[in-house]
């Protein structure tokens, strides 16, 4: 198994993308200029045909066994998940919300499975009334409700329990392995299966399990499937019945950082069909459930400099995107705060001395980096960041300081779709009541 370094994560990026040396960067047929001044900036832009081409790549090193899910959190644009239901995906999704977007792009509840530890009441209700496959359960209490729903409205929900592992995945942010939210400990599901066969209330479709995201490594990922796989043939034996479905979870890995290795995805799909084979049980349906893997290096964020001085020897862009669009390339979510690879769409391969990137927020956090080496920037030019497509918008502060959501568009060739309007700046009195001036009582 091998983890391999990326000579350069933003050359790699920008060779997906399809970019050629010395032309300004495109998505799809269409330069990032041009989409600027059509749709606006700050935004989000696409390329399909580079998301269609992943997927298609995953699917064929996992093989024809494998079920993919996409799951919704790592991007819920109602256009990305429609495109990659077309190319054969299923959805995984981890709320109400989620629920309708994956709705909205045309899955079918039977295509559509629901994983996360705080599912409310009101989303199992939903979830039964849409029929949806599975409810990865994450804990005996939340079995109690998805119960008591069902007896209800006398359906049996399928179910799925997710196993909290013993062993934590090589993974950069876990969420499996000690003491967890996130899934059933392994020495508790034993019993909670035991529990859900007695009271034959819903039905036990199989078990699941996440351990991370940013998973470099395939080796590792694989231990955790095979534990998984031994862990239903125990309960097999025990309960005297099968279980129909394995999902692995997902977590590949993505290179933002120079220096990141890549996620051997050939290897994970070697180990997949060697775990087959041992399984041995061609009724079984396999499942993964990829966000990032599939979405990152689609997207990239557009952002325009407003203003540009010098500041103790370093040129400072000030551009009209940040964190609120973007937390995660500001650093949200890492230990140490590095730069996403970023790019100036008129001069792409252009370097020069480091400046800073700071956003309009008014937190020292709303900085893309501490030290891109960008071409000298200047008001007006338009900056790039790459692999943007995941856990951008959704996993950002959108709400601080109550700019403008961005718009973001699919562009299909040199076909844009406008998959979601810019906010406008009075967006954030909506949902408001006051009771002075003009506003609602
Ligand atoms: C249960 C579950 N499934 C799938 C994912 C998607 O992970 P990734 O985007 O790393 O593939 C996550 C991410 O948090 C998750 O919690």
């Amino acid at each position: 198994m091998t983890v391999e370094p990326t000579p350069s994560v933003r050359e790699a990026h920008l060779a997906e993308l399809g970019h050629e040396t010395g032309r300004p960067l495109h998505v799809g047929g269409l330069s990032a200029e041009e989409l600027a001044r059509r749709f606006g900036t700050p935004l989000y832009a696409y390329d399909a045909r580079v998301l269609r081409e992943r997927f298609q790549r995953v699917r064929e090193a996992l093989g024809g066994r494998v079920e993919i899910s996409y799951a919704l959190k790592a991007n819920p644009l109602v256009a990305l998940a429609e495109l990659l239901r077309r190319e054969g995906a299923r959805a995984e999704v981890a709320s109400a919300g989620e629920i309708h977007a994956a709705l909205a792009a045309g899955f079918e509840g039977p295509e559509i499975q629901f994983a996360g530890p705080g599912k409310s009441r009101e989303e199992i209700e939903l979830s039964v009334e849409h029929g949806l496959a599975r409810l990865n359960l994450e804990s005996p209490a939340e079995y109690e409700v998805i119960a008591s729903v069902a007896r209800e409205r006398g359906l049996r929900q399928g179910v799925a329990v997710r196993v909290n592992p013993e062993r934590a995945v090589a993974a950069r942010m876990h969420m499996g392995g000690g003491s967890q939210k996130f899934g059933v400990d392994v020495d508790q599901v034993e019993g909670l299966t035991r529990r859900i066969l007695d009271e034959d209330v819903v039905e036990l479709e199989g078990l699941h399990v996440y351990g991370g995201t940013q998973c470099f490594d395939a080796g590792s990922w694989l231990r955790n499937a095979k534990a998984l796989l031994e862990l239903a043939a125990r309960l097999e034996d025990l309960h005297g019945r099968p279980l129909r479905e394995l999902n692995f979870g997902g977590g590949f890995g993505i290179g933002y950082y120079e220096g990141d290795p890549t996620f051997d995805l050939g290897a994970a799909g070697e180990g997949l069909r060697a775990l087959h084979e041992e399984d041995a049980r061609p009724e079984r349906a396999y499942h993964v459930e990829l966000g990032r893997y599939l979405v990152a290096t689609c997207g990239v964020y557009l952002t325009r400099v407003l203003y540009t001085k010098r500041s103790a020897g370093r040129t400072i862009a000030v551009v009209d995107g940040g964190m609120h669009h973007h937390a995660a390339a500001a650093g949200l979510g890492s230990i140490m705060r590095r730069s996403f690879p970023l790019v100036a769409c008129h001069d792409v391969e252009g370097s020069g001395d480091p400046s800073g990137v700071g956003g309009p927020l008014c937190t020292p956090a709303d900085e893309f980096c501490g030290a891109a080496a960008l071409p000298e920037p200047s008001s007006g030019d338009l900056l790039a960041v790459l692999a943007s497509g995941a856990y951008g918008l959704t996993f950002s502060t959108a709400q601080f300081l109550s700019h403008p959501t961005p718009a973001e568009v699919l562009v299909e060739g040199d076909v844009p779709l406008l998959a979601r309007e810019r906010g406008r700046p009075e967006e954030p009195l909506r949902l408001q009541r006051w009771t002075r001036g003009r506003g609602r009582p």
